[in-house]
């Protein structure tokens, strides 16, 4: 394979040339390096100390986990022969050491903190690790489905998992039956699919958590480019895991665009979507941490400063009202979003963007007051 050399972060990286990230040998996809930015600042703001990367690819991940975060030992794992070749190489060009290899297996002591390269299948690997890991990063191609149950039973009681989904077309219902297959779950088309699959997948992690007597707690959960990432804390006992699993729910959405979602372990109506999470999407002390760290962090990216800010700035209530869906539905035009804003703050009702369309508001206002003010922004708008 042909190599060139990139930085992210602090991390110096061969990684192979391909005309199609996805015909690579090994994967590495720049587009993700927000994604990569925002966990490090995770493993940052929560100080594990057993870290476990396992879907390494290229080894940037845990690579960048080394040289940027205090963890004091750092697992790289791919199952790809390429990959564990790969990233032997990439720590001797950032460390000036190369493991050597025994089998699958290669480990090198760097004074602060050791790095373990494993070349296992990931299930494999984390449940011959039970309750080992302060921090599992989860990211596969596709789904992390597959993997979830063994990364709760590799994960110490209150740790950390974070959790990537680039299955964005199953979760989002444009492959209804992927979706029931690998979440169990019914989802929706339309405006609000991105919340909606991002509320899957944190529900079918709070259906996995829970036969260990494990609950779940949301940190951060977001939709991004091409994919979900969610970061939950692991706490332990049968009533946390009781009291995650209530708040699950389902959500249903009249043609007019209006929507009402109810907790419940099963839903009492027809044509749901769900069942879905109906909590918070983030923990506002950890939220505010990765923005300080984001400000301070060396090489920082401004997209990840801008993106921290736009998520801090958000409210927590589930879904949203996108203009461009609620004008067509209602035969309205289409309002400035400021203009929507200021008119439904004014109001008394909480109203901001939303980092899930650039279209879109979250607001505490009811379905009939956004109408009314949908209208009364539209005729300001005529009259001038
Ligand atoms: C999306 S890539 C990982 C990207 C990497 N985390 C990053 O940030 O650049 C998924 C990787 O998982 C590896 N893989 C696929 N199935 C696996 C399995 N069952 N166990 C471990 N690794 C697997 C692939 O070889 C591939 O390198």
């Amino acid at each position: 394979m042909e190599i060139v050399e990139v930085k992210e972060g602090l991390a110096r990286l061969k990684v192979p040339l391909a005309e199609r990230i996805y015909d690579s040998p090994v994967f590495y996809n720049p587009v993700m390096r927000l994604n990569r930015d925002i966990s490090v600042l995770a493993v940052k703001a929560l100080s594990p100390r057993k870290v476990l990367d396992a879907f390494s690819a290229t080894g940037v991940r845990g690579m960048r986990y080394v040289l940027e975060t205090p963890a004091e030992e750092v697992w790289l794992n791919d199952l790809s022969e390429d990959a564990f070749n790969l990233i032997l190489q990439n720590i001797e060009l950032n460390f000036g050491v190369r493991p050597t290899a025994e089998g699958d297996s290669a480990d090198v002591d760097l004074g602060e903190v050791r790095v373990l390269v494993r070349r296992s299948d990931a299930n494999a690997l984390m449940s011959s690790m039970f309750r080992y890991f302060d921090f599992v990063d989860l990211d596969p191609f596709g789904s992390p489905a597959p993997f979830l149950d063994s990364a709760f039973r590799s994960v110490r009681r209150k740790g950390f998992l974070g959790i990537t989904a680039t299955d964005t077309g199953v979760l989002c219902g444009a492959y209804r039956n992927a979706c029931r297959r690998k979440y169990l779950a019914e989802p929706l088309r339309g405006e609000l699919c991105h919340e909606v699959g991002l509320r899957i997948l944190i529900g079918t992690a709070v259906r996995y958590a829970a036969k260990y007597d494990l609950g779940v707690k949301v940190l951060l959960a977001y939709y991004r480019d091409h994919y979900f990432r969610v970061f939950v804390q692991v706490v332990n006992g049968a009533r946390k895991a009781d009291e995650s699993l209530s708040m699950l729910g389902y959500l249903w959405q009249e043609e007019s665009g209006k929507f009402e979602y109810s907790r419940g372990f099963l839903p009492d109506k027809p044509e749901v979507a769900g069942p879905l999470w109906l909590g918070p999407l983030k923990n506002d002390a950890f939220l505010q941490s990765l923005h300080e760290l984001s400000l301070e962090h060396p090489l920082g990216d401004p997209r990840t400063v801008e993106f921290l800010a736009l998520l801090s700035s958000e409210l927590d209530v589930p879904f949203y009202y996108d203009t461009h869906a609620l004008a067509k539905r209602t035969g309205m035009g289409v309002p400035k979003l400021q203009a929507l804003i200021d008119e439904l703050t004014d109001r008394g009702y909480i109203t901001t963007r939303t980092h899930f369309s650039p279209t879109s508001i979250k607001t505490e206002a009811p379905f009939e007051e956004v109408l009314s003010a949908l209208r009364k922004v539209n005729n300001l708008c005529r009259s001038l």
